[in-house]
């Protein structure tokens, strides 16, 4: 585990984080858990109930829905945020390429940090359009 203040540097260069204030970024760092994952876990299994949301510091993981790769995700990309938003079931399934540092957010604590940091709310509700966005251009292209 890196110290405090290289934890906060880390964070301050991640896209999703870097709106934030100092003062911002202390609060995810005090929600957050840094967490190694070995390649080939499944992080989020498609249809079970979700409680965290994960942000990639280091590695690469698969986005799969049924046995269909749908997106590959890499530093600094997230992952877990829409059952969290909705309380649905997990939309897909998402697997660790390789091995990976990820920042890990239980239900209540990404919860709190949408409440308190208004720009990282903004981030990922432009994530959720592109992606919303990029789904229905697939899905009506053929
Ligand atoms: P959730 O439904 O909680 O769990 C699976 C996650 O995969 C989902 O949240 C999104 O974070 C991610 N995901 C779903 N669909 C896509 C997509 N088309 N592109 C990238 N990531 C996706």
């Amino acid at each position: 585990m890196r110290g405090r203040s290289q934890y906060l540097d880390h964070l301050a260069r991640v896209p999703l984080f870097s709106a934030c204030s100092k003062k911002e970024l202390q609060t995810v760092a005090r929600a957050s858990d840094e967490v190694h994952v070995p390649a080939g876990k499944v992080l989020v299994e498609e249809g079970r109930p979700g409680h965290e949301f994960f942000l990639i510091l280091e590695g690469k993981a698969s986005v799969k829905r049924g046995k269909k790769k749908i997106a590959d995700l890499g530093p600094g990309q997230y992952f877990g945020e829409m059952a969290l938003l909705d309380r649905g079931p997990r939309s897909a399934t998402v697997v660790a390429d390789t091995d990976m540092d990820v920042l890990v957010l239980g239900q209540r604590e990404f919860a709190g940090v949408i409440d308190e940091v208004p720009a990282m709310a903004h981030k990922l509700l432009t994530t959720m359009a592109q992606r919303l966005r990029e789904s229905d251009a697939k899905a009506f292209s053929h």
